[in-house]
């Protein structure tokens, strides 16, 4: 079954511990540069020793030896998922792969704050189809060796399709059925996610500013398994 990662998207370890107090059911947790940055290492300690699986979302993208440090460094802190940029190219990935083990890397495709004009601007081309694009960099970070990638709901078939099976799909942007959709442009339910082939859904908002993460964290654990 698809994991479901409760995004810590929180200021503190304190609102972190306190939130994960509430949601005993929890697994998974995801790990952004906001929290790690404030808290640290001694943050991940702190989960781990709660049995949870950490997904660090740092988003490396660095010279192949710097990035492949970052990954070793985060392995040896027991993280069990982490992100690199899969623009940083095949050998920059290839070398993070090296160091990573049971860490399974995954790779992020087009950031969702792009649209087509400023990644062409970005990148000094014209005429970018983003869909393309992400599937492009979808087939970088497999042949690369990297374990999967994350993408929105709305590309998960078609890059499904392309990096082919036992990979990890990694997906943000799920709402369900009565949720604010807040932000978030691309959305989808928990249970179209994991019909479209995601194997952890990354869910922030709906579960940690609801009056009760518990209820809602439960809830959204119900339609996965529909
Ligand atoms: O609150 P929400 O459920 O929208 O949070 C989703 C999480 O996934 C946040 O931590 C957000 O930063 C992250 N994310 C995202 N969209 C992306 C990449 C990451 O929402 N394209």
């Amino acid at each position: 079954m698809a994991e479901l990662v409760v995004a810590l998207d929180v200021g503190s370890a304190a609102a972190a511990e306190r939130l994960l107090d509430a949601i005993p059911a929890a697994r998974w947790v995801k790990v952004g540069s906001v929290l790690m940055g404030r808290e640290g290492p001694a943050l991940l300690a702190r989960l781990r020793s709660r049995g949870l699986s950490i997904f660090l979302d740092l988003k490396w993208h660095d010279i192949p030896n710097t990035v492949a440090g970052a990954v070793s460094a985060a392995r040896d802190a027991g993280v069990s998922m982490a992100t690199v940029h899969a623009i940083g190219g095949a050998r920059m990935m290839a070398a993070a792969a090296a160091e990573a083990g049971d860490l399974a890397l995954v790779g992020v495709t087009v950031l969702t704050s792009h649209d087509a004009q400023s990644y062409d601007r970005a990148l000094g081309r014209t005429g970018t189809e983003l869909d393309m694009e992400v599937v492009r960099l979808a087939r970088e970070a497999i042949d690369a060796g990297l374990r999967g990638i994350v993408c929105s709901p709305r590309e998960l078939a078609v890059v499904r399709d392309v990096i082919g099976p036992g990979k990890h799909l990694v997906v943000p942007g799920i709402r369900g059925p009565g949720d604010v959709v807040g932000d978030q442009v691309r959305t989808a339910t928990p249970a179209e996610a994991v019909a479209n082939g995601a194997t952890h859904l990354v869910v922030g908002r709906p579960i940690i500013a609801s009056s009760d993460p518990r209820r809602a964290f439960d809830e959204m654990r119900r339609q996965l398994e529909r």
